[in-house]
């Protein structure tokens, strides 16, 4: 089955062909961070309006980089949620639109899920069962999998989502959106020693996360090292932004360890924009080697925002017989363990 997927859920429209039996086909992306980067954050309205000016264009293009027509879709996947509701719009009424025309099933994809299932995409994907760390910007949730469908939550943020505390910690130093990426470069220039950060929630049982008293503690050390009106010279930023990385990346390495020795897996995939982080990454890899278990996570470009992850797990769920009617649906809320299994 030849799947067209359709991200629209926040900033990025990703589109994507994949294949049940070849594979990723083809996939495109364009970023609208230039859009949103004066106002340092997502405006709404102008995301909508991007889409709708640049979905089509980017389905037409897909379609000819995979060397396929509409003739040679059979299904299609669109975001459904969570997101924002406009953005959401734009992505599930075309995609609706277009299986109604083409006379093929349409599938409502969860943007996490998508997330989750990313690394399936990578030539050596991880088995099931596994625990998945999903860390984006409006997520940060610890799921034990069993399959497609078959998660359970163990632990989640009950303020700030991880990519959400990068930003705002971004926003501090002056920094441009979105804030992960320009938070970790800077922090390679960093001293790791110079400040300590607290690793909020980490001395209690449990598996959830708190990072807005992060927040407020990297406000405080900044405001401590500034003059009037003036940032902190550029090693204490560097320092700082080292700082900050090195407190979300061993709270949330604390936490998959312990998820892990309470659901007794060894394998942990990790998913989301904050799960391109290299720190994170090198962390994880080292903690996971010393008790025998791997970590797994999809290349760069896949942990992001993408149409690739949205083709991938529509296809999973269209080759299981499963489709949506013909209404238009965009969950702004959707709760990943209400999601069907695939049996
Ligand atoms: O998954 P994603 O593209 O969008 C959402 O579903 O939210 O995640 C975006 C988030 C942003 O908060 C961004 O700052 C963060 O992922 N991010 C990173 C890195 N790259 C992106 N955070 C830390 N380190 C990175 N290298
Ligand atoms: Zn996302």
């Amino acid at each position: 089955m030849r799947v067209l997927g359709i991200e629209t859920s926040c900033d990025e429209t990703g589109v994507a062909v994949y294949d049940s039996e070849q594979g990723l086909l083809a996939h495109t992306l364009y970023s609208q961070v230039a859009v949103h980067a004066e106002y340092g954050g997502v405006v709404p309205e102008l995301a909508s309006r991007d889409h709708v000016r640049k979905l089509l264009p980017l389905i037409r293009q897909v379609l000819a980089d995979a060397h396929c027509s509409s003739c040679d879709i059979d299904g299609i996947a669109f975001t459904s949620g969570p997101g924002l509701i406009g953005a959401l719009m734009v992505g599930a009424s075309v995609g609706r639109s277009l299986a109604y025309a083409w006379q093929v099933p349409a599938v409502a994809v969860h943007h996490m899920e998508g997330h989750l299932l990313a690394p399936m995409l990578e030539d050596n994907p991880p088995a099931y069962p596994f625990v998945a760390l999903l860390v984006s910007g409006g997520h940060t949730q610890l799921v034990e999998v069993k399959g497609i469908g078959e998660y359970q939550i163990l632990g989640e943020s009950l303020d700030d989502a991880a990519g959400e505390a990068f930003d705002k910690a971004a926003k501090m130093l002056d920094l441009d959106y979105p804030g992960g990426p320009e938070i970790a470069k800077l922090a390679g220039q960093g001293d790791v020693s110079r400040f300590k950060f607290p690793r909020p929630m980490t001395d209690r049982p449990g598996l959830d996360f708190s990072f807005s008293g992060l927040k407020t503690f990297t406000l405080n050390t900044v405001a401590q090292h500034r003059g009037d009106e003036v940032l902190p010279d550029d090693q204490t930023m560097a320092d700082i932004a080292c700082a900050f990385q090195e407190a979300v990346v061993d709270t949330l390495a604390i936490k998959c360890r312990r998820a892990l020795e309470q659901t007794g897996l060894k394998t942990l995939i990790i998913a989301g924009g904050v799960s391109a982080n290299t720190r994170l990454r090198e962390r994880l890899s080292e903690a996971l080697n010393k008790v025998g278990g791997e970590v797994f996570y999809a290349r760069h470009e896949f942990c992001t925002d993408n149409g690739a992850m949205i083709a991938y797990a529509g296809c999973q769920r269209l080759v299981a017989g499963q489709q949506e009617e013909l209404a238009i649906l965009a969950k702004p809320r959707w709760p990943i363990d209400a999601l069907p299994t695939l049996s």
